[in-house]
């Protein structure tokens, strides 16, 4: 690991975050959604819709979206992407990772 990294942001068990489900990791700086696909696989994206800043983490998943539950918006779970109205524009993504201790880590990498 480079001594110069800050770290993951979060890590936790994965056993919290039920295949199929969502969670919300919050910090002092940062919110982040994070799902656990049904293929086993994992995305993390900021816990902020981009279309009036509805709580996503609130909402649901549904097809590797994460909806939003104010009004509706669907965003890819992975990359962030808006995906239907009424939101249009993307929001952060960032990396999860399983560490070597079986942990998984969310990384401060963020993608737009
Ligand atoms: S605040 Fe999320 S769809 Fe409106």
């Amino acid at each position: 690991m480079n001594p110069e990294s800050p770290g993951p942001l979060f890590i936790f068990p994965p056993a919290e975050v039920p295949i199929g489900t969502i969670r919300i990791y919050t910090n002092e700086m940062i919110s982040i959604v994070v799902s656990h696909l049904p293929d086993d696989t994992w995305g993390a994206v900021e816990n902020l819709c981009s279309h009036d800043n509805g709580t996503l983490g609130e909402g649901y998943l549904q097809n590797n979206r994460v909806i939003c539950p104010r009004h509706g918006a669907a965003f890819d779970c992975v990359s962030g992407a808006a995906k239907s109205l009424p939101a249009v524009r993307s929001i952060l993504a960032y990396s999860v990772s399983l560490q070597d201790n079986g942990y998984m880590a969310i990384d401060h990498q963020a993608s737009s």
